[in-house]
């Protein structure tokens, strides 16, 4: 494990705890990718580069002798375009002059143990500095004084290697950077499934896999968010790779705002893959002796299918990515009183429903949107962040305290990043929001972005969420977010610096947010964007769980919550039992699969608990109650899809704890079908020589069978909407 560097041959071996990264310096400085993938203890070169002369590749200046060398068909760490390699370059840079032409060159590299924070970016991290090795590599462009690092952190235990990228303006010029990409992978060949994660507000994280072809693919937001329609995370798969087995390479961004993630192939069937900052629309002017420092990339592999390369991005993020004192305490179950109430409420009406979640065995009541300003429905007062007395007499610490008083825990909704038109907050400082002057702007959901990059906005945010944090006992914060950007400006940049605006919003949010969750170590806090459409490693930083999607029905949130943990971990999942007719796609889904579904990830209920049948308050209370018992194993668990609701009418999943003595089956069947096979469900994730009893009854299977010849699923399972649970611990025999 770790970095090692064989000076004679200018090689750079990075070993994670199974696989290895080869990087070499060729000629004068150029930096060639060699090989990622299952670890090899010494990289003697068999399979090394084939320098072509190949026609219409050009040969750089120095090498015009020798038209085998071309950077068009190298392999290259962080290449750039102009002088001949016409691929899609890592970064490019306008210099004063006008030309985008620049020339990086291997200076020097460290090798260091552990890792290092990002100055304001969310960054994946070390306890110990044993648990990784971090290579720091020097590019330098002579002619004009740039410098760029490249730092690459492999982790001991994990198949993890993590890249970030660090521009230096040596020069004395100013610089325009026009695109930082924060990796670069070139495949020497493109054999490759590209799978991505896509979707819309209430269908979030699809997934879709298709061949790689010639030419460009990409996913990407211009959105000012990681967004609902594409997930800062590509992954290509060998052809042969399945859930269970087979090579697949994840590349996941730890940021919230626009990315670009593509993948390239080219003429002589290389692959380029890039993952970054979207250079649309942006560009950053970097004065002489400045620096930018762009965000983390994380980059797992795994030999052994899309099931494993998930684990391993599960146990990265909740325990090397994720802080604070959540990361390892169990989660509170909740409710919420949105799809109850809305925005139409009393007091009385909310202690009602905490009255009643109470009596279930409910631990922490949160408050929706709405007990602010005059807001009686999403036209108004975002921004006005003072209690709306005639909905809340009493005030908010006065119902936070009753709350408190019969045993639960109070929480309460935000959207700090926001303002209403109509609200006192815009009618005193029209120009803090995102504008352009002289243009009008365009509204969504009839409200504005706040303009993070300016201070002043940050402090007041600031100011505002802590003092109702500090006078108010509030053990729960949802963090809502619920438009995107358009006319991004600032009105305080100038000119030249306009297209940083969308870049500084998100160093401004995660100034704010670094500030409040420090402050507040004791809330927990989840984040949120009209549900799951900021749902990334850069916000998992700040906020250990996240509000997956505005769409509570089951049937669809199989799909939802199936596409989420192939990157993030079950404890980051908030999935709630709603009321039915469903309120987004009015389906009529029964109390056990609602239940079974919300219980896959961080378990609440989003209806109005006053309205229960007594049958359902029945229900109700077992899973509540069966919940605690389990939900250490789900949101602590390793967890094994089993099969997918994109391939079938069938989903079913397993979280088993790591010595894997117990663990909780899930099935679904979403439609009765006439004359259907019998169901058998095989597990996987399960120790084959261990013997399992099902909970609560006398009935063993052996580990070996349940992998084999899979267990049978109930007949009595009719209608639609079904499910099924299968809880099962090891026994000694
Ligand atoms: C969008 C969120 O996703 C919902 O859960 C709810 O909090 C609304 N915003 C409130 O406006």
């Amino acid at each position: 494990m770790g970095i090692f560097f064989d000076a004679k041959r200018k090689i750079f071996h990075l070993k994670a705890k199974d696989t290895s990264y080869v990087m070499e310096v060729v000629r004068d400085g150029y930096l060639v990718h060699l090989y990622w993938g299952r670890k090899v203890q010494e990289y003697h070169h068999p399979n090394y580069l084939q320098q072509m002369d190949r026609g219409f590749s050009g040969n750089p200046y120095q090498h015009k002798e020798d038209r085998t060398f071309s950077l068009d068909t190298l392999p290259q760490e962080y290449p750039q375009y102009g002088n001949s390699d016409f691929r899609k370059p890592a970064y490019q840079i306008q210099l004063e002059n006008g030309s985008t032409v620049t020339d990086l060159r291997y200076d020097s590299h460290t090798i260091h143990k552990g890792k290092m924070p990002l100055d304001g970016l969310p960054v994946t991290y070390v306890e110990k500095e044993e648990e990784a090795e971090t290579l720091e590599i020097t590019m330098i462009d002579k002619l004009i004084g740039l410098k760029v690092i490249l730092s690459y952190t492999v982790f001991n235990h994990f198949n993890v290697i993590t890249r970030s990228v660090k521009i230096v303006n040596d020069g004395n010029t100013s610089l325009k950077l026009l695109n930082v990409q924060s990796l670069c992978v070139d495949f020497r060949e493109a054999d490759f499934d590209f799978l991505h994660l896509h979707g819309a507000h209430v269908r979030e994280r699809h997934i879709e896999r298709q061949p790689l072809r010639h030419g460009i693919q990409s996913i990407e937001s211009a959105r000012g968010s990681s967004s609902h329609q594409h997930n800062p995370f590509i992954a290509l798969l060998r052809k042969d790779a399945t859930e269970h087995a087979g090579e697949v390479y994840g590349f996941n961004f730890v940021y919230s705002g626009n990315f670009l993630a593509q993948a390239e192939v080219d003429q002589f069937r290389n692959t380029r893959v890039t993952m970054g900052i979207n250079p649309f629309d942006f560009s950053w002017k970097l004065d002489p002796g400045a620096v930018f420092q762009a965000p983390e990339a994380v980059m797992v592999y795994s030999s052994a299918g899309l099931g494993d390369m998930s684990r391993t991005f599960h146990d990265l993020y909740r325990t090397r990515l994720v802080r604070g004192e959540f990361r390892d305490k169990e989660r509170p179950i909740l409710v919420n009183n949105w799809e109850a109430t809305y925005f139409n409420f009393t007091a009385d009406k909310i202690l009602e429903i905490a009255d009643a979640g109470k009596e279930l065995g409910i631990e922490l009541f949160v408050l929706d949107d709405g007990w602010f300003g005059k807001r009686d429905n999403d036209k108004s007062s975002l921004g006005d962040w003072f209690v709306d007395l005639r909905k809340l007499p009493d005030g908010l610490d006065n119902l936070a305290l009753q709350v408190k008083e019969k045993g639960m825990q109070f929480g309460v909704w935000f959207e700090p990043e926001m303002v209403s038109v109509d609200s006192d907050l815009f009618r005193e400082h029209p120009d803090w929001c995102l504008h352009v002057p002289g243009r009008e702007s365009s509204e969504s959901r009839n409200q504005l972005v706040l303009d993070l990059s300016r201070e002043d906005v940050r402090k007041e945010i600031i100011k505002r969420v802590s003092d109702i944090l500090t006078n108010i006992p509030i053990s729960y914060v949802k963090w809502d977010m619920n438009r995107n950007m358009t006319e991004i400006g600032s009105a305080q940049l100038p000119a030249d610096r306009q297209r940083e605006t969308a870049h500084r919003y998100m160093l401004g949010l995660y100034k704010i947010l670094e500030k409040i969750t420090g402050d507040f170590p004791h809330v927990l806090f989840e984040s949120c964007s009209g549900g799951g459409g900021r749902f990334d490693a850069g916000m998992l930083y700040y906020m250990p769980q996240t509000w997956t999607s505005d769409n509570t029905d089951a049937v669809s949130r199989l799909k939802i919550q199936y596409g989420t943990s192939l990157v993030y971990p079950v404890s980051s999942i908030g999935a709630h039992v709603s009321a039915v007719p469903n309120h987004q796609v009015q389906r009529i889904a029964s109390i056990e699969m609602r239940g079974h579904v919300a219980m896959s990830g961080n378990f609440g209920y989003e209806l109005d608990l006053t309205k229960l049948t007594a049958d359902e308050k029945t229900a109700v209370k077992n899973q509540v109650s069966s919940y605690k018992e389990i939900r250490k194993l789900i949101q602590f668990g390793d967890f094994y899809r089993l099969k997918s609701p994109f391939e079938g009418n069938e989903t079913a999943w397993l979280f088993t704890n790591k010595d894997k003595t117990e663990m909780i089956v899930y099935y679904f069947r979403v439609l009765a079908e006439p004359a259907a096979p019998a169901s058998v469900l095989k597990l996987t994730g399960i120790d084959v020589q261990k013997i399992y009893q099902v909970n609560g009854t006398d009935i063993i299977y052996g580990g070996d069978e349940l992998t084999y010849a899979g267990m049978s699923i109930p007949i009595e399972l009719q209608g639609d909407f079904q499910s099924y649970c299968w809880h099962l611990k090891a026994i000694k025999e």
